[in-house]
């Protein structure tokens, strides 16, 4: 019977020419202009799907983007893994930072990437990673390898929080019911050490204005007479960390989770090297909450963010202006047992309590999910680990990322199944970024891979 690896190395070349092809599509979820391109893409994925080899395939009407749902069955005794991905990308911007157009992939050779990497929006986070799973499917399907039933939800608005994929999911649990979910929207440590994700952080998203007076003002004649609600914004948001690089809000840490002293020493075995880590980021020093290291800080902790902030003239030159009104993007990336409802409500209360006399304060929360981990003690768990086996020769690292993916905590919730992260990306990769980039070694390493969780998975499922 023919591996996994000799199918990818016979057809590489056509899996490389596809992703560039899906590459090529600007499906821009937060951003309306590209509705249509959004559109285009999920019938493409919908098509992939189709040759790929599944039964049914539907592109499944919500009120925001359509979902696309895939099943094959081969045995309705067999258990069923359900793939989840989505085919909506980040925006590109700052366009002039990309050294080629986004949206005209590119394969070019990296140090890190001697095989070549493919850059384009979407080539690691998450259309690179999703069609790993198409291309695993069409080889088991074609070469008489499916193991198990597979079901695909590939979904359009993860990039703004997955708003109408909850009802979806709440509204078809029979049509999802699976064994295990199956997601590569994550990382891996390096080339060299694949790990499995066991933890994603929740996450609360909130904007704020501060209003001062009710027009702009010369800043001559009005300076230091009024509350210059730039001034304000600064000092209020200065003041959400203390000298410790703790969070001020109060309550903001009481359902926090505290890791063991034993869990904490397992986590530090992780390959991590501090001043490669500096180097790549053309920074000094790292920088962060007291009493923790950096990769509990961007982990196991949870943090708050200025992810945008704005106000005032912003143009060439000099213009002596105290404008109206100042904004700012906030995040609040949260660990297991946060609830984001709730940390919202306090960061609400905590910030305008901040506010002097002689400013309004508006906050508007946008989405948010819960935080997630995964026991290592699984089915699902010992199966990939096998898989990587297979494929890495090595065994897996368990590893918390600190990024969101809120739609996995729900399924928790509504279908009850537990969730296999197997990321291939590296942090490298530079997604939500510019000249985010998705090495052709880990895509092909991918479509490899995932065929023996499959069967693992059957297998010890048995
Ligand atoms: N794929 C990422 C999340 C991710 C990346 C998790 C790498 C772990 C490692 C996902 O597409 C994403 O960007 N999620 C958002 C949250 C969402 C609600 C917009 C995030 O983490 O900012
Ligand atoms: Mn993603
Ligand atoms: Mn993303």
């Amino acid at each position: 019977m023919q591996s996994s690896k000799d199918y990818v190395n016979q057809h590489k070349d056509r899996f490389i020419t596809e992703l560039i092809e899906l590459l090529k599509i600007p499906s821009i979820s937060a951003d309306s202009a590209f509705s249509q391109d959004v559109l285009k893409t999920a019938e493409a994925v919908e098509k992939a799907l189709i040759d790929a080899g599944c039964d049914a395939v539907e592109l499944c009407e919500t009120d925001g983007y359509p979902i696309i749902y895939g099943k094959k069955i081969v045995d309705s005794n067999l258990p069923t893994v359900l793939v989840y991905g989505h085919y909506d990308v980040q925006p590109p911007d700052p366009m002039e930072l990309w050294d080629s157009p986004p949206f005209e992939p590119v394969v070019k050779e990296t140090d890190l990437h001697p095989e070549g990497a493919i850059f384009a929006r979407g080539s690691s986070d998450d259309k690179g990673q999703m069609y790993m799973h198409v291309k695993a499917l069409e080889f088991m399907v074609k070469t008489d390898q499916l193991p198990c039933n597979v079901k695909f939800m590939i979904e359009g608005e993860e990039e703004v929080g997955s708003v109408n994929i909850a009802t979806y999911v709440a509204n078809n649990k029979e049509k999802l019911k699976n064994d295990v979910i199956l997601i590569s929207d994550t990382g891996m440590i390096a080339k060299e050490s694949p790990s499995i994700t066991t933890g994603l952080r929740g996450l609360s998203y909130v904007e704020v204005e501060v209003t001062g007076p009710n027009r702009d003002l010369h800043s001559g004649l009005y300076g230091g007479a009024v509350a210059n609600p730039i001034n304000i914004l600064s000092k209020m948001i200065a003041s959400l960390h203390d000298a410790n690089n703790h969070i001020t809000i109060p309550g903001f840490y009481d359902k926090v989770e505290e890791l063991s002293k034993e869990e904490r020493a397992e986590m530090a075995k992780a390959p991590f090297d501090l001043g490669e880590y500096q180097n790549a980021l053309d920074i000094e020093s790292i920088y962060g909450e007291k009493g923790y290291t950096t990769n509990e800080r961007n982990s196991i902790r949870p943090t708050l963010d200025v992810n945008g902030i704005w106000g005032g003239y912003m143009g060439e030159g000099a213009k002596t202006v105290i404008a109206s009104k100042a904004h700012a993007k906030i995040s609040m990336r949260l660990v297991p047992h946060q609830d984001w409802h709730e940390i919202t409500t306090l960061f609400e209360t905590h910030f305008t309590s901040l506010a002097p006399k002689g400013v309004k304060i508006k906050i508007t929360p946008h989405h948010g999910g819960q935080g997630y981990v995964t026991p290592i003690d699984t089915v699902a768990y010992r199966a990939a680990a096998k898989a990587y086996e297979a494929t890495f020769g090595k065994t897996p690292i368990p590893q918390r990322s600190g990024g969101s993916i809120p739609i996995v905590s729900l399924f928790e919730k509504e279908l009850g199944s537990k969730t296999i992260l197997m990321g291939f990306g590296l942090d490298s990769d530079a997604i939500h970024s510019p000249n985010e980039h998705f090495g052709i070694w880990n895509y092909l390493k991918g479509i490899e891979t995932i065929p023996y969780f499959f069967k693992f998975f059957t297998e010890m499922k048995a």
